[in-house]
């Protein structure tokens, strides 16, 4: 039988399969790996009476006779929060200096008898009439020089010190009037940090980062390697901003100074509430882009604030099971806490090619999904749609005439399932020790010059995230996605690296003594081909991880037709139909201890019988490098293998169609699982021990149940459990 100690010294690893009760077995005794571990680096926010449901409302956009019946309609549903405010600056300025706050004061304070607290936003993602035709300067400048018009969103400067003086100015009215409001828990900056300015005076601004980075222009000449094409510059003033391609070197520092940008921007509105609000109120900022957009670097930006929240929008068509998980494991990654999902759609959205509603019980079991891996609030958008505007066809809980829409029962049951779990829930986490490693600058180095155009990023994460999750989710874990510059590596067992391009000597030593210290390290193709400055390591890859390694890649090949890969003497036992395909690299041991576990077969071709993957033992570990992206059964096989060298049980399979979710406390003492049935038809699984369900109920159809006496769980399709050990108080 697996035990703790197992999962933490990776000994007396079973080698038969268990059986899936067996399995589950292990989640109930298994009080865990380490809680603490990756939870702990951060200034974190608890959110009180997890997990909150809710959504965006605009009472600027109502007459203010109707708010009631509003808010009495969200607290039917259970609702404990709204987010308000964000795109209301005319109504709280409508001109210069002049303020009317009366009415969001009764907004918040109607919300508050309700029984639901409040997220203000900061208005600057809007800004009105009167300041964008009396401060036409602040206005953004897009890539081809044309100016923005008012009469939409994001049409301001991110860079531009006037806008951000008015920026400072209605958020410091806001924070003295609400910064000690106990109904208001928290606050938004802006929304969706979307669109760069590409004005003169940001071309200046980048100069001055450049000059503050590089501080010689010789330095920054050879870091770019600007002899090329006579790019070489003898002025600060000469160095483009880049709107339409460029070089490398000068394209990563754009994304470094758009990061930079948007950084300061959102700072200088933390520096100006911080002072005005209570500590219990948090500063946070909804993320957009699908959370993998790559416009600026996430980790960064979410340094400063106290919680982390996205924008988790499914789009056209349904949810995706696999990618939703990831997203989600992605965005908790940024600070490696729990976080809140700020906006999602009720049933539909308006932006996508075609806006079909997700069907019934698919977005509870979406929110649920979220909150499996560690959402701890769930908010709509939104509450209803504006008579006019921009996003009338979007979908709304209440229709135009102020009833409930047909997904307002579906959202009622989830607010009443998440009043039932809240004590359970409360301090609990995703736990994990396989980490899959993820930089901004190794994404935009390779999204820059992709070389193969199918070598899509998100897809290749996705690929490499899929048995690990298994892996993990059959172990009562889950995966953590991080930046391992910034990030902790102490309680993993497993890091895997799918496309770290960029390695430079401060990572690879940092990773290096992990390895050494025991750890297990899976670096995935691309890896180590380019410095911090997007210059081609001259060790070729891994970079400055060769010594450790103890190879190196040969040559990379952009592949138009897949190839055959082969294990010697088949220590992997890999099927005989194995195949790599869009991208392979053939590398070469250059250290006697370097074995080779994988080859390519491709009779006349370069790779023929060339390694495709090879490992080493490093001190108390191993590191290994995998060139190539084989077919999912492969890759399946290659990473249970990985998991069971560093000592985690990859010998079973979470069940398809149904998923786990474990949240551990921080003591590690009380768990609780999610379990919800993502397929289109009833299914059951069956315990080892007894559960209470949370949200079990006493009458209907004798599904979604778990017997008292029994142990075996009825899930109708999109049904959900959540389970805590019987023993458990
Ligand atoms: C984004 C914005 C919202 C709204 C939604 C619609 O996420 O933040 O204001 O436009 O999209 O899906």
């Amino acid at each position: 039988m697996l035990n703790a100690s197992a999962l933490q010294h990776g000994v007396a690893l079973p080698r038969a399969f268990p059986s899936y009760p067996q399995l589950l077995a292990f989640l109930l005794i298994i009080p865990l790996i380490n809680a603490t571990a990756t939870y702990a680096q951060n200034r974190a926010y608890t959110t009180p009476n997890a997990p909150l449901l809710g959504a965006a409302w605009y009472p600027e956009q109502w007459p203010e006779s109707r708010w009631d019946a509003d808010l009495a309609l969200m607290e039917q549903a259970h609702f404990s929060v709204v987010r308000i405010g964000e795109f209301a600056w005319s109504a709280m300025e409508p001109s210069e200096n002049h303020y009317e706050f009366a009415w969001l004061d009764r907004a918040i304070a109607l919300a508050a008898r309700h029984h639901i607290a409040v997220v203000l936003g900061t208005p600057t993602d809007a800004p009105p009439a009167w300041l964008t035709s009396q401060y036409p300067q602040t206005l953004r400048v897009d890539e081809s020089g044309n100016r923005a018009q008012h009469g939409n969103r994001r049409q301001f400067s991110y860079s531009n010190p006037l806008y951000r003086r008015l920026c400072a100015d209605i958020v410091r009215q806001m924070a003295r009037r609400y910064g000690h409001n106990p109904n208001v828990i928290g606050w938004q900056i802006g929304n969706e940090y979307t669109d760069e300015s590409f004005d003169a005076a940001t071309r200046a601004q980048f100069q001055q980062f450049l000059h503050e980075k590089y501080k010689t222009l010789a330095n920054l000449n050879a870091h770019w390697t600007t002899a090329y094409w006579s790019q070489t510059y003898s002025a600060w003033s000469q160095i483009p901003l880049p709107a339409h391609g460029g070089n490398p070197g000068l394209l990563l520092d754009h994304k470094h100074f758009v990061t930079a940008t948007w950084r300061s921007f959102q700072k200088n509105q933390i520096d100006t509430l911080r002072p005005l609000i209570t500590s219990s109120q948090f500063i946070t900022t909804n993320i957009g882009g699908l959370a993998w957009s790559d416009n600026w670097d996430h980790y960064a930006i979410t340094a400063d604030l106290d919680l982390v929240s996205w924008d988790n929008y499914v789009g056209q068509g349904h949810l995706d099971v696999p990618k939703n998980a990831m997203l989600n494991d992605f965005v908790r990654g940024w600070r490696r806490q729990n976080f809140w999902v700020m906006e999602t759609q009720p049933g539909s959205v308006n932006w996508a090619p075609v806006n079909n509603a997700l069907s019934p019980g698919e977005t509870r079991a979406l929110a649920w999904q979220d909150v499996g891996h560690g959402a701890d609030a769930i908010l709509y958008w939104q509450w209803r749609s504006a008579l006019n505007g921009q996003e009338q066809y979007h979908g709304a809980i209440v229709g135009p005439d102020g009833k409930p829409n047909p997904i307002y029962p579906e959202i009622q049951q989830l607010g009443a399932e998440f009043t039932k779990v809240r004590s359970a829930l409360a301090g609990t986490s995703p736990l994990a020790n396989i980490a899959l490693l993820h930089t901004y600058d190794s994404r935009w180095a390779i999204d820059l010059q992709p070389h193969n155009r199918n070598y899509e990023q998100q897809q290749v994460l996705l690929d490499f995230y899929k048995p690990l999750e298994n892996i993990a989710e059959s172990n009562g874990g889950s995966v953590d996605i991080v930046d391992p510059t910034t990030a902790q590596l102490n309680n993993y067992k497993l890091l895997v690296a799918p496309s770290l391009n960029v390695i430079d000597d401060t990572l690879a030593a940092k990773l290096t003594a992990w390895v050494k210290a025991g750890g297990h390290l899976l670096l995935g193709p691309r890896s180590g081909m380019k410095d911090q400055f997007n210059s081609l390591n001259q060790q070729r890859q891994p970079g400055p991880l060769v010594p450790s390694l103890g190879a190196r890649v040969e040559q990379y090949y952009a592949l138009d037709r897949s190839v055959q890969l082969v294990s010697p003497s088949n220590s992997l036992h890999l099927a005989a139909d194995s195949t790599a395909a869009i991208w392979a690299e053939a590398l070469s041991p250059v250290s006697s201890d370097t074995s080779v576990n994988l080859e390519y077969i491709d009779p006349q071709g370069w790779l023929d019988h060339q390694p495709a993957m090879v490992t080493r033992s490093l001190g108390n570990g191993w590191i290994s490098y995998l060139g190539t992206l084989p077919d999912s059964a492969t890759l399946d096989r290659i990473l249970r293998h990985a998991a069971q060298d560093a000592g985690i049980d990859s010998t079973s399979a979470s069940p398809n169609g149904i998923e786990l979710c474990r949240r551990v406390s921080g003591d590690g003492r009380r768990s609780l699982l999610i379990v919800i049935n993502h397929t289109s038809k009833t299914d059951s699984i069956t315990l080892p021990a007894r559960y209470r369900n949370l949200l079990r109920r006493q009458e209907g159809p004798p599904t979604d149940r778990l017997s008292a006496t029994e142990t075996t769980i009825t899930l109708p399709a999109q049904g959900v459990a959540v389970l805590v050990p019987e023993a458990q108080p």
